[in-house]
């Protein structure tokens, strides 16, 4: 079975794409979430910080390793340092994208419900939006239905290809996702009331910085820039020689933290202009905005409508461009590891990935008291994932780069040839040699033992 590998076709392709991963339930649903339970601006400063030095290089890395080795994530292990164990960083991946994308459907699912029912105008004028949230996503198999949906909706668009069917996807919503963005922005900050959900989000207040808020934030910048599990390996792998990877790296990191903020932006002052707290966790987006949305426009409520139906259908998209990159590291793996064609090796993913995502799905419902170390398949797999897996494949992949792969492989591969200038290169080299590994161990041992870092 010898189908072309594919590539994208264009240089804004790249970042949009790449940027289509990044941007996601993350920014919209579990930025403002953590934010919210971890205290607000201190949080987002934090959180800026380890985008800037943690998960900038990984990104970059991700970039060298996938272009140079032109394969999967495993492969590419395989293939720049032969019969080595560097190949369990990207086995590591795999498995974390499987894992990734079967928590991340369920609440997806929940979106796609939600973008039903405000079409529908079904969410407009209920009285306890907490209840039904409630009623919805234990009950026992109609959460389960919108998992399979969107993880089949996923299934299309990954089984057409790169170019037609992730690039071109990609390049559609992104600048629609962006306009909508800033239209509810605007709605937003001029509620009444406003001003105390701007000042949660720019007034930092570090009393509040606890180990947990660090390694949360490091959790959040990491599942934010889709970095640490090869997803971006996977990716530049379809890149041209001539897409310069410095900077559409640093394009998607400004993008993907734009939209973040602005998220932010769209919901606490709404939050907080009807009286709400911040701190609801994941039904924030899912119980508090309906009821914002609601309250806020009781006298023109067909506005609160239009509202309610911009944010669900943007939720909807955003977590569409990165479920296709979930899918497709393993969809590329499997398609070229057992020779197989892109169709067959997408079924066997959205497979997994069904009967994982239906496991998430329960443990809100019929399978409450299903606990593994404590936690049920949510939890445990955002748990292991964002704060485990991926930081640790970030270390992985950094030294990789810094310490295994030729100087001159990775020069070439960021200045394209010698023809790019890259005055910054001994920065990044001594970021993915020492500061990334270092620092992630130590919010790890932070974490574990308290305040070695804050
Ligand atoms: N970055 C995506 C988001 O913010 C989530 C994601 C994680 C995507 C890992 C791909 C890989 O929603």
């Amino acid at each position: 079975m010898n189908e072309e590998r594919g590539h994208f076709g264009s240089k804004i392709g790249v970042i949009l794409a790449s940027a289509g991963s990044a941007v996601g339930l993350g920014n919209i649903w579990r930025f403002p979430t953590e934010t919210g339970k971890n205290g607000g601006a201190a949080f987002i400063l934090i959180y800026l910080f380890f985008v800037l030095i943690l998960a900038l290089p990984v990104m970059m890395s991700e970039f060298v390793i996938g272009r140079h080795s032109r394969t999967n994530t495993v492969e590419a292990y395989r293939k720049l340092a032969p019969r080595t164990p560097w190949v369990l960083v990207g086995l590591m991946g795999v498995l974390c994208g499987f894992l990734v994308l079967s928590f991340y459907s369920v609440v997806a699912g929940w979106t796609l419900d939600y973008t039903l029912l405000s079409l529908t105008g079904a969410l407009s004028g209920a009285t306890d939006y907490g209840a039904s949230f409630d009623a919805f996503v234990t009950h026992p198999y109609r959460p389960v239905i919108f998992v399979l949906l969107f993880l089949l909706i996923t299934h299309v668009i990954v089984a057409k290809g790169v170019e037609s069917g992730i690039e071109k996807f990609s390049k559609l919503m992104m600048p629609l996702l962006l306009a909508i963005i800033l239209l509810l922005v605007v709605l937003s900050v001029t509620m009444p009331n406003a001003s105390e959900g701007l000042t949660f989000l720019l007034q930092p207040d570090f009393s509040k910085v606890t180990p947990k808020v660090v390694f949360s934030a490091m959790g959040q910048a990491f599942f934010s820039l889709s970095v640490g599990l090869g997803c971006l390996v996977t990716y530049s792998s379809y890149f041209k020689k001539d897409t310069p990877l410095a900077s559409s790296a640093l394009n998607v990191c400004v993008i993907d933290t734009l939209v973040a903020v602005l998220a932010g932006f769209i919901i606490f002052p709404t939050v907080f202009s009807v009286g709400m707290q911040p701190d609801a966790g994941p039904g924030l987006v899912f119980v508090t905005l309906p009821n914002v949305f609601n309250q806020a426009f009781s006298d023109v409520p067909w506005l609160g409508d239009i509202f309610s139906i911009l944010f669900y259908l943007l939720l909807l998209l955003a977590a569409l461009t990165s479920s296709i990159s979930m899918h497709e590291i393993s969809t590329a793996f499997i398609r070229e590891k057992f020779n197989m064609s892109r169709s067959r090796a997408a079924w066997i993913v959205t497979g997994v990935c069904g009967v994982l995502g239906v496991c998430c799905s329960l443990s809100f419902g019929p399978w409450r008291d299903v606990q593994i170390f404590g936690m049920g398949f949510f939890d445990l797999f955002d748990f292991l994932t964002a704060k485990f897996f991926m930081p640790l494949g970030g270390i992985g992949i950094c030294l990789f780069v810094g310490w295994k792969m030729k100087k001159q492989a990775v020069r070439d591969e960021l200045t394209n040839g010698g023809t790019l200038r890259m005055p910054l290169l001994w920065v990044f080299l001594v970021l993915v040699r020492f500061v990334v590994p270092v620092f992630i161990g130590l919010v790890f041992v932070n974490e574990l033992f308290g305040n070695v870092l804050f």
